[in-house]
Parts: structure tokens; sequence; C-alpha cells
């Protein structure tokens, strides 16, 4: 299986990068604590899609997912959107700062892939 290893000490806080991993983007956002508390304070169990940021993340500051659009494969662009994180401009999603589904067509939040980190070196192997 083809894996791809991030050193996270390149990724400054609130920013975001994108990789490749078997074809397709994968987001990678270093959250800021104020984006922390937002994703952890928003009601998930109304949501269409209802996860908690706690199921979606395993290190609070590191929000790792599939740059995929659950409606029909856009890629989703960052920093956009009416809830803090990213907006598919193919026909309006919005995703917040879990990458939650939460206006437009969209309706799964965007998937998140099999990840583990590696402290001792400070990378993610995705
Ligand atoms: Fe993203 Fe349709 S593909 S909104």
């Amino acid at each position: 299986l083809a894996k791809v290893e991030i050193d996270l000490a390149t990724i400054p806080e609130g920013k975001n990068v994108i990789v490749k991993w078997r074809g397709k983007p994968v987001f990678i956002r270093h959250r800021t604590q104020e984006e922390i508390d937002e994703a952890r304070e928003t009601k998930w169990q109304s949501l269409r899609d209802p996860e908690s940021d706690e199921q979606r993340v395993k290190k609070p500051e590191w929000l790792i997912m599939l740059g995929v659009c659950t409606h029909l494969g856009c890629v989703p662009i960052g920093e956009s959107g009416d809830f803090g994180g990213w907006f598919c401009p193919c026909h309006g999603s919005h995703y917040d700062i879990s990458g939650r589904a939460r206006k437009g067509p969209a309706p799964l939040n965007l998937e998140i892939p099999a990840y583990e980190f590696n402290d001792a070196e400070g990378k993610v192997i995705i």
C-alpha cells in the first residue's frame, strides 16, 4: 500500500496543506485552539451526518481528511464557506472546521483516511 509521510513541523498553526495520496487530495489542517473549541462546541447530534469532533480526529490540533466532496467529488476550497471550514464551489456545499457537512447538497462529512502519528519524528503517515 502506498503511504505518504508528512513532516508536521512544516505546517504552521492556522494553515492547511494538501497532499496527494493514492491520487486523491488529503487536507491537513493545523487547527488553532479557537477552531478546536468551535468544532467541539457544535451540537453535532442534530447534523445530517452526526459525528462529534472527537470521533473525527486523533489529536485535536490535526484535522486530516480526504479533500473530496461527498456530493459528487469536487475538491472543496479551504478557509471558506459559512462555517469556517471548506466550501465546495461545484454545487455549494459547506463544511465546518471538523469537515462536517453543514449546508448544501453534500450528504456526508468529509471522509477520514486511516493514518497514524509518529511522535518521535513529528510526522503523520497516511
Ligand atoms: Fe461538491 Fe456537488 S460536488 S457540492
